[in-house]
């Protein structure tokens, strides 16, 4: 039997929703089949130029580092991709927020801030004691708890993933570090 190794890709829009067309949200980590409602809501930021692209084998890969928000959608019934963001675990004392995004309909509602919380969960039962960001919204990392850094003081190992970062030479993101109490 043949099984094709890579679907047909299905072409991902950022969905056009408004508050009144979502029921409850729900947080819980993310599944391959939210991969493409993640795709959408990260790659359309990213077109904006506010956080980096990420392409769908580096979200298959990495997907259990992912949380999402989900909501069932009036109209259609489904499940439907509204906030997500990742905890990226670089060593045994220090981990990274990446690609946080929560849906224009969702904002301001406190919802990227308990999708934060809950990754700083993951780092507290891990073990993990640091968390930092890479960030341009730094009021609401630091409405959450995390402060301004001296980026010279991350670790080598940290520069291997910006060197893959577009903006490498002319970073405009500041670093923030959120401490996890025991
Ligand atoms: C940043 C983002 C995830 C925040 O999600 P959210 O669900 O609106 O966040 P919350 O409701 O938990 O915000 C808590 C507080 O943080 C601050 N805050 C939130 N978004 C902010 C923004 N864009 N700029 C400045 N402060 C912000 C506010 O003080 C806010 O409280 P308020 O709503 O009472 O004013 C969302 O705006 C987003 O997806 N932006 C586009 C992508 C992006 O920039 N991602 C971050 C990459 S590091």
């Amino acid at each position: 039997m043949d099984i094709p190794l890579v679907k047909t890709p299905v072409q991902t829009v950022f969905p056009d929703l408004t508050e009144d067309m979502l029921g409850t949200i729900d947080i819980r980590p993310a599944k391959a089949g939210d991969v493409h409602g993640m795709s959408a809501l990260i790659n359309h930021y990213a077109s904006n130029n506010v956080m980096l692209a990420r392409g769908p084998q580096y979200l298959y890969q990495h997907l259990q580092d992912y949380l999402v928000a989900t909501s069932i959608r009036k109209d259609t019934g489904k499940e439907c991709v509204v906030g997500c963001a990742a905890l990226n675990i670089l060593w045994g004392d220090l981990a990274e927020v990446r690609s946080l995004a929560v849906h224009r309909s969702c904002q301001h509602k406190g919802l990227g801030g308990d999708i934060v919380r809950q990754l700083i969960e993951r780092c507290r039962a891990l073990e993990i004691p640091r968390v930092f960001c890479f960030t341009l919204v730094d009021a609401f990392f630091r409405s959450i708890g995390f402060t301004v850094f001296d980026r010279d003081l991350l670790p080598p190992i940290v520069w291997a993933e910006c060197s893959k970062c577009p903006k490498f030479y002319n970073c405009d993101e500041i670093s923030m570090i959120f401490q996890v109490d025991k």
